[in-house]
């Protein structure tokens, strides 16, 4: 079998690698043994993901001389409510850890972000490592050390920074994801090539299509570029106090409203908020004078093309819904990134041309919604 492909993020003293491509979950005993305090895990992960993977994922580390427990939560989202968390936390429990055991992540981001939360405080902090099953995981919540859970005041508010000691993407894996959920994940791939990689969205222009179909160079090689282009950002700013790692919210202010909008339901996918809202970004751009009207449509032209919904009055399937710009504003300005009620935006000068701007003309931005609402 072939070498994976590495990427490091660097971080002083909590550096680690991520390993990509094809059958690493029958190889991460072997890949982790190394890395452990003890030779004893506990994976976590979901309903879903478990019967796929977590036998072939446990007996690779019994390969390797590691013992391994295994503990699912339902899957989905509602994982990540503070009760869910308790209960998870006395499930590991039982599993007897100690401090020298490690949690191993297996399933897409609610699992990742759960199991993340719970190693840095469970025991007062057990070392973690993931194994990203989604495409979102593995090019953007395995990567950058983020971990929470959500709150009736909103998701995320409730967490820790804390990196794992080891991310393994299985590329493979992503063959039992739903179309839906990868067609989601690509959106935040494509972002990293909109913020500042103009070549690697032309590169995306030509291959996204082979990397939704399953071609493994394809999809090996997009997942390297967006953990490179994440880790860099992450590693120079991995508490998100500068603007830097703020352009990684390119497309998520507008993304979170119709989000909001649509209940963080299953109607549309972060994935899919996203894209809508990165074509807004870039509309809104050249509406401010800021970016040529081409690579608006480019940005608009790639993602419908792969199959992301571009239009808002085409999301929500049987449950179609009146939108309504000013109700999405609204949103915008609780959104947890607005400061003292100014919104800010990821704005782009062109295509991997992004900044974030918290001077945005609101008659701009309204006038704006209003034509997206009625298109
Ligand atoms: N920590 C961060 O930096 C960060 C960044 C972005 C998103 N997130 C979080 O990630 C979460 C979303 O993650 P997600 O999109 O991966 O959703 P998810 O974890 O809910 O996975 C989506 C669905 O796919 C299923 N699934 C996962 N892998 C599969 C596979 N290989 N085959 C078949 N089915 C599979 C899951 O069971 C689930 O039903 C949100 O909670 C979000 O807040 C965190
Ligand atoms: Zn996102």
């Amino acid at each position: 079998m072939s070498e994976p492909r590495t990427v490091h993020v660097d971080l002083a003293g909590r550096g680690y690698d991520i390993a990509i491509g094809p059958g690493l979950i029958d190889r991460a005993g072997a890949l982790s043994a190394g890395l452990l305090a003890a030779p004893r895990v506990t994976i976590v992960s979901d309903e879903t993901v478990a019967p796929l993977y977590g036998k072939r994922l446990a007996a690779s580390f019994r390969n390797a001389g590691i013992k391994a427990a295994l503990v699912t939560v339902p899957a989905g989202e509602s994982s990540k409510e503070f009760a869910s968390f308790a209960r998870l936390m006395n499930d590991l429990l039982d599993s007897r850890p100690d401090r020298k055991s490690t949690l191993v992540a297996l399933g897409g981001g609610v699992v990742g972000d759960l199991t993340g939360f719970a190693a840095s405080v469970l025991l007062r902090g057990l070392d973690f490592i993931q194994v990203p099953t989604t495409l979102l995981a593995q090019v953007d919540s395995s990567v950058g050390g983020k971990t929470g859970i959500n709150t009736r005041h909103g998701k995320n508010l409730v967490g820790t920074f804390y990196q794992p000691r080891l991310v393994l993407a299985d590329t493979a894996v992503l063959d039992t994801l739903p179309r839906r959920e990868l067609l989601a994940g690509y959106a935040e791939v494509a972002k990293y090539g909109l913020i500042d990689d103009p070549g690697f969205f032309a590169w995306c222009e030509k291959n996204g299509a082979a990397v939704l179909a399953g071609d493994a160079a394809a999809r090996t090689h997009a997942i390297e570029q967006s953990c490179l282009a994440k880790a860099r950002i992450v590693a120079a700013d991995e508490r998100e106090t500068t603007d830097l790692r703020a352009l990684l919210n390119l497309g998520h202010t507008f993304g979170h409203a119709l989000e909001a909008e649509t209940g963080f339901g299953p109607d549309l996918l972060h994935g899919e908020a996203v894209a809508a809202g990165m074509a807004m970004a870039f509309d809104l751009s050249v509406r401010l004078g800021l970016c040529p009207a081409a690579d608006a449509q480019r940005v608009r032209t790639h993602l419908a093309d792969v199959g992301l919904p571009m239009r808002l009055r085409s999301i929500g399937g049987d449950n179609r819904r009146v939108w309504d710009a000013v109700r999405l504003i609204g949103h915008m300005r609780g959104d947890k990134k607005a400061e003292d009620g100014k919104l800010a935006f990821v704005l782009a000068r062109g295509i991997g041309g992004a900044f974030v701007s918290r001077e945005v003309d609101e008659t701009v931005l309204h006038d704006l919604l209003v034509d997206a609402v009625a298109a």
